[in-house]
């Protein structure tokens, strides 16, 4: 365990952590089709990398049952406190954390799976992160990873507010040095991982005028992003609007009849050769 956190651009506030249970619920639909689809089973014993709130390992430890078990990790110890506590609320007995960096953390044995959702996009070199747990998984087990396609993300038909919070958005990640396509070249990350031949797959949400989702995302994003915006200068605190940029989006979306479509969530999965 280390005691160090590495500077991680969307932090682990409160407010940050409910966006991520948030947007977790969003997300369930198509996570566990992911799951499914890689073949995640029960009895498995799984690593959840940057479980962060905690939804994916609670959705592993439904998946595995009793007889299989979960790790969740972390670097935040804030963010495990709170994963803890809601595994404790919800009764998963198969569920544990480590507070370590994904970096730095060494393993001794094996597991069947491990899995990652919205973390490799903050790691400096994914493929190496990759390739590093890969290693702890036992022949026949399975890498699965879930990022995010951005560019998409928005209003369907778009309008001009909603373009502009989708521009914010991806090129807020961009100047922060990340990439807000990594979901679309996530085959290329597990060939670079030494994993050749990934399954990789976008599935893409939708959701109706008159639904809160667009307007709840979008201002819980760029709450959150708000200082990059100002920093790098994309964007004032006045143009941005936070305390009342959901509303407005959620308006334009009414008033225009538009289906709002959250980012695109790629799968990744591999499975170990050798077995
Ligand atoms: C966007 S959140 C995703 C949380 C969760 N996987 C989900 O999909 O709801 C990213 C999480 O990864 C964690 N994280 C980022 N870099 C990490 C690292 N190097 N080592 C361990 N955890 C890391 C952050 O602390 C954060 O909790």
């Amino acid at each position: 365990m280390t005691t160090t956190e590495t500077p991680y651009l969307l932090g682990n506030e409160p407010d940050e952590l409910r966006r991520l249970e948030e947007q977790a619920a969003a997300l369930a639909p198509a996570t566990r089709a992911i799951l499914g689809m890689a073949g995640i089973e029960p009895g498995m014993r799984v690593l959840d990398l940057g479980t962060g709130a905690g939804d994916v390992a609670f959705e592993l430890s439904r998946i595995v049952g009793p007889s299989g078990s979960v790790v969740g990790i972390d670097q935040s110890a804030k963010a495990l406190r709170w994963a803890a506590g809601r595994c404790e609320a919800q009764g998963l007995r198969n569920v544990s954390f480590v507070h370590d960096d994904l970096h730095q953390m060494r393993l001794t044995g094996q597991v069947d799976a491990v899995v990652g959702r919205l973390v490799l996009l903050y790691t400096p070199d994914p493929a190496a992160v990759l390739r590093k747990f890969a290693g702890y998984v036992r022949p026949g087990g399975v890498v699965v990873s879930m990022e995010y396609e951005m560019s998409v993300a928005g209003l369907l038909p778009a309008t001009p507010l909603s373009e502009r919070i989708t521009y914010w958005i991806n090129e807020a990640f961009r100047r922060s040095g990340l990439d807000p396509y990594l979901g679309a070249r996530l085959e290329t990350v597990f060939a670079d991982a030494g994993l050749a031949g990934a399954t990789v797959l976008g599935l893409q949400a939708y959701r109706p005028p008159g639904d809160p989702t667009g307007g709840r995302m979008a201002s819980g994003v760029l709450r959150t992003l708000l200082p990059v915006l100002t920093r790098t200068g994309l964007a004032t605190a006045e143009e941005v609007g936070i305390d009342t940029l959901g509303q407005r989006l959620f308006e334009d979306q009414v008033r225009s009849g538009a289906v709002f479509r959250p980012p695109t969530l790629v799968g990744g999965w591999s499975r170990i050769g050798g077995s």
